[in-house]
């Protein structure tokens, strides 16, 4: 294991890929106008509203998708290389991030800057983070599955609490330039998920570029595609032979993981979390 912890404003971030400098650089972010942002708690389809968006912007064009990784077309935010490939000419930006909001309120207050909320039913978010941990060596051991639901539950897995996540990026609605949209909706209904998402983005695109992205974003194609599979990150960052990133793409594969037990634990968590929110909606676990 290569696993290291950076700690920022009392969550816990892994140390590859993040130190207090860049963390504190994402904090202090000028968003400009035409910067797009994606947010997501790890997990929740990040990785999927990349790639339709560089599909979107490239008119369903694949060339830039095949072959220039996710990192380097939506960098995150807070990791080290972000201030070396961002540009700042003004052009459209595509940036991602699992901040949580607090963190980038201030920066976002005064901005124009459009956000993507991706949320995901929080318990397949555990069941892919688990499986995560295990192949992903700056990652901390996730011992067995009940022993990381409780860290999961807790918050005190990297990126913080779940929770926390959504319940504050959700203050952010009353924001005219801020877009909600759930991986289930995408699952369910996909191009109509791209259809939406070309309306807040005021991007329209033809019938045949909208076939075309559709198609690029089916799970099956984009498993085959190195620049957002993973499949290019060294072995020694993650053991390819213990799992895949792009592991199964379903909605409720938790119902394969979580006992009776566990089910019951996180169904009171979620509801003394989330039902005395106002600016929530419940999901359907
Ligand atoms: S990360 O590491 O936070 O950036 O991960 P993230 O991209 O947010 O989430 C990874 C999960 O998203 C699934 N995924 C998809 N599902 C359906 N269709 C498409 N096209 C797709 N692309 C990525 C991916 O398989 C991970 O979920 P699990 O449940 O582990 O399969």
């Amino acid at each position: 294991r290569i696993s290291t912890t950076e700690t920022f404003a009392g969550i816990s971030y892994p140390g590859h890929l993040h130190t207090k400098e860049s963390l504190q650089l994402a904090q202090d972010f000028q968003f400009q106008d035409m910067d797009i942002l994606i947010a997501t708690f790890p997990k929740s389809g990040t990785t999927w509203m990349q790639e339709i968006l560089t599909l979107i912007y490239n008119k369903g064009d694949s060339v830039v998708a095949e072959t220039l990784p996710n990192w380097l077309r939506t960098p995150w935010l807070e990791h080290t290389y972000f201030r070396d490939l961002v540009q700042e000419n003004g052009g459209l930006r595509i940036i991602t991030t699992h901040l949580p909001y607090d963190i980038l309120a201030p920066a976002l207050k005064n901005s124009k800057a459009k956000v993507i909320y991706m949320v995901r039913n929080p318990k397949d978010v555990a069941v892919s983070y688990y499986h995560f941990h295990k192949f992903a060596k700056f990652l901390p051991e996730p011992g067995n599955f009940g022993k990381f639901l409780d860290r999961f539950l807790n918050g005190t897995v990297h990126y913080g609490s779940w929770f926390q996540h959504v319940k504050g990026w959700l203050r952010h609605q009353e924001n005219a330039s801020f877009f909600l949209i759930t991986y289930e909706d995408m699952h369910r209904e996909l191009r109509c998920s791209i259809e939406r998402l070309c309306g807040f983005l005021n991007h329209s695109l033809s019938s045949e570029e909208l076939d075309r992205v559709e198609e690029h974003c089916s799970f099956g194609n984009m498993s085959q595609n190195r620049m957002v599979n993973c499949t290019l990150i060294s072995p020694e960052i993650l053991d390819h032979s213990k799992g895949k990133f792009m592991r199964k793409g379903k909605v409720g594969d938790w119902k394969q993981h979580f006992t009776v037990a566990q089910n019951n634990l996180f169904e009171r968590i979620y509801q003394e979390e989330m039902s005395h929110c106002k600016h929530c909606f419940l999901m359907t676990l």
